[in-house]
């Protein structure tokens, strides 16, 4: 039998995720019966122009998921808290991107063409993973499939966006005054972004890493249905680029994986883009890949400090595929497999 089309809300519509979110329903024509967008009571009245048509913002309280089939939610970790259950008790289908739920049990964390079979475990709640790792699986899942991962080592570049407007503002503003000699009180982060990296993304945990060097740890165990201990480790660093996280990345493999075989198997992955022809300065950055879907792959190279191990830098649109892109992605899996 096949479903009616799904009533769709998007809660946290207001926000920086949010409008991508409709921007990536518009372009994907991603079907649906009817859509609403939610918000807090600051943004309650506002007005969203959404295909051409106009819609009001509606103030976001459980009643408000009576009927609808599947929900895109950026709001916030503590307002999924609330909201996720109630939807879920009331038959929704909630697809978060806040940290809330990502490592429960019984919460499918999923990246789109990735490990979409775990879609079918869930009870009514489904997780999008952290930007770092979003990106990092597309380029992952292929080499793994072909090679096992043994351990990996990350350090990533991540631009202001994943903060927010606040953090978006603040390199803005601070960087003509900082040019200028003046002086700059940062808010939105504790040091200085223009001109300047900061190696703390999130706060720091008992083992001195922070938490979104553990999140891209124990997401990825997770998504790619690792060992427990499958050692990984995170270098998390906030650098003053306006949208577009960068990683570095050493995976070491069970068994050999060539630099040619790895750039061929990324070249037939779906969702990533090979750029590596360093003779002709070719490769990944974030100003590549701002604005589009695909992770940028490229530098792939054998690895000299590890045996069996490959070196590459990965660069991909956080806003995109870290949030908006794999939300509407895991949406329309969603239907297509007639989960709601
Ligand atoms: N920025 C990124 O790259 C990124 C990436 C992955 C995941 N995320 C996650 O996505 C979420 C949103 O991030 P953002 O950067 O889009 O934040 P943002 O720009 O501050 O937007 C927050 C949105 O949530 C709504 N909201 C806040 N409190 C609410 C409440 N109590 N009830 C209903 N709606 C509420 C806001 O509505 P009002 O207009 O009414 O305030 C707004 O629409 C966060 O969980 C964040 O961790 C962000």
């Amino acid at each position: 039998m096949i479903k009616e089309l799904p009533n769709i809300a998007v809660l946290g519509a207001t926000g920086v995720v949010g409008r991508e979110i409709l921007k990536v329903l518009t372009e994907n024509n991603t079907p649906y019966k009817s859509i609403k967008f939610l918000a807090s009571a600051r943004s309650a009245g506002s007005k969203i122009e959404f295909k051409g048509q106009e819609y009001t913002v509606i103030e976001t309280t459980p009643e408000v998921f009576d009927g609808i089939d599947i929900v895109l939610a950026s709001a916030g970790g503590s307002t999924s808290l609330k909201y996720a259950p109630e939807a879920a008790k009331r038959g929704c289908v909630f697809i978060d991107n806040s940290s809330a739920f990502r490592m429960e049990k019984d919460v499918p964390l999923v990246i789109a063409g990735v490990n979409d079979e775990d879609l079918r475990k869930h009870n009514g709640i489904i997780a999008n993973p952290n930007c770092s790792t979003s990106q990092l699986m597309l380029v992952l899942k292929p080499l793994h499939d072909y090679a096992k991962i043994k351990r990996m080592i990350v350090s990533t570049y991540q631009a202001v966006s994943g903060a927010g407007l606040k953090a978006i503002n603040e390199l803005k503003e601070s960087t003509p005054v900082i040019l200028s000699g003046g002086k700059y009180e940062p808010v939105a982060f504790k040091k200085q972004i223009a001109f300047n990296v900061i190696p703390q993304i999130d706060s720091f945990v008992e083992n001195g890493y922070t938490k979104e060097e553990m999140k891209v740890t124990n997401e990825t165990r997770k998504i790619l249905h690792l060992e427990p201990d499958t050692p990984i480790s995170c270098t998390a660093v906030r650098v003053p680029v306006f949208n577009g996280h960068s990683e570095a990345v050493t995976i070491q493999f069970e068994k050999e994986l060539t630099p040619e075989k790895a750039r061929e198997l990324l070249e037939n992955a779906w969702g990533v883009e090979v750029v590596d022809n360093p003779d002709e300065y070719e490769y990944p950055t974030p100003a590549l890949a701002s604005g589009k879907n695909p992770v940028y792959a490229g530098r792939i190279r054998k690895d000299i400090a590890l045996d069996n191990a490959i070196s590459l830098f990965c660069v991909a649109d956080n806003l995109r595929i870290g949030a908006a892109l794999n939300t509407v992605r895991l949406a329309e899996k969603v239907i297509e497999m007639g989960l709601y």
